[in-house]
């Protein structure tokens, strides 16, 4: 049993405009996406700016409104038409780019850290304590930071803050979007280290989102390339690293730096051959609405998004 199963999602929102403010169009920010991630495993979903990434990683948050497919977290179906909800905000938790943002400036570590809890749990103050205290050690910072402000810390502690908070309730499962995108690459391999730690010390499942492909490599184990609300490629982290199928995906991995000297002429080579493909042949990758097509099976966990050929 997969710990989350989503399929064929769609998420539009309406456009509105004109002097009645009615809607005239649809933005389709998700448009069909399916996937799976098991206990335990990161799961990446790379692509551009305005891709649907974060919509998608919303949605399972119960964030967005669905506007058609299933989302099943441990087999419970989340978004049924009728009848109860189940309700997964204590086993899905979600850390988020900008730890600054996304932490209330005027709280103290304490107050941040212990919000979650207060909500479920009915603790002494005492007891709170010793559990924040004991959250803060397990993501490296110091029991004194518990009276601190946000501001008090730098963008890596802060981050580190705010994966102290989401794992106060011991989730199953955690949605980054983008965790390291806002800080400096010095201190962004610490933090995915940190976190890829916590993940095994918590048995924990990622569902793992970033444009930062070299990220994505270091942290996923399967991955999904999404172009335009739509997969173009899914696949195990070696099939989408030295398999590539899409040109979309051909692209995007011949332009990360390969920084192994050995391998810099065949990765040269392999970028010019991408470019050449690229100008010739990005449209018959795409549907004449300019749109991935549908995925085809070409492994048992490779899928790539080609046109029906001959
Ligand atoms: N609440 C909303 N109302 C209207 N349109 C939205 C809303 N949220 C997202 N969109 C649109 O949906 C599309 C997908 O947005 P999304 O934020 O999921 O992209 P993303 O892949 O996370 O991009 P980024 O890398 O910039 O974070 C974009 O065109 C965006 O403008
Ligand atoms: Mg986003």
């Amino acid at each position: 049993m997969a710990l989350l199963r989503v399929e064929d999602l769609q998420i539009y929102f309406p456009i509105r405009g004109g002097i009645l403010n009615r809607k005239i169009d649809d933005v389709r920010a998700v448009d069909g996406v399916s996937f799976e991630i098991e206990q335990g495993e990161t799961y990446g979903l790379v692509g551009e700016s305005g891709s649907g990434k974060t919509t998608t990683g919303k949605a399972v948050m119960g964030l967005n409104n669905i506007t058609g497919g299933d989302i099943y977290f441990e087999d419970n179906h989340l978004n049924p038409g009728k009848g109860k909800k189940v309700d997964v905000r204590k086993d899905v938790q979600m850390i988020f780019q900008d730890p600054y943002s996304s932490l209330n400036p005027r709280k103290r570590v304490i107050d941040i850290i212990a919000e979650p809890i207060r909500n479920y749990e009915k603790l002494t103050k005492k007891q709170e304590l010793r559990r924040v205290q004991e959250l803060l050690e397990q993501v490296g910072l110091t029991p004194e930071s518990i009276y601190k402000y946000p501001h008090e810390f730098s963008g890596g502690q802060r981050q580190r803050i705010g994966v102290a908070r989401a794992i106060a309730l011991k989730p199953k499962l955690i949605i980054a979007d983008e965790p390291v995108s806002a800080l400096d690459v010095s201190v962004q391999a610490q933090v995915l280290n940190f976190m890829q730690q916590i993940q095994k010390d918590l048995n924990l499942t990622f569902l793992f989102i970033s444009h930062d492909l070299g990220v994505i490599r270091h942290m996923c184990d399967k991955i999904g390339i999404m172009y335009q609300g739509r997969f173009v490629e899914e696949g195990l982290r070696d099939e989408i690293f030295t398999d590539p199928q899409h040109i979309y995906t051909k692209r995007l991995v011949a332009a990360i730096p390969d920084i192994d000297p050995r391998r810099r002429q065949e990765h040269q080579q392999y970028r010019e051959q991408v470019k050449e493909e690229y100008q010739n042949s990005f449209n018959d990758y795409f549907n004449e609405d300019g749109l991935a097509h549908s995925l085809k099976s070409i492994t048992d966990t490779h899928r790539v998004a080609l046109p029906e050929r001959g």
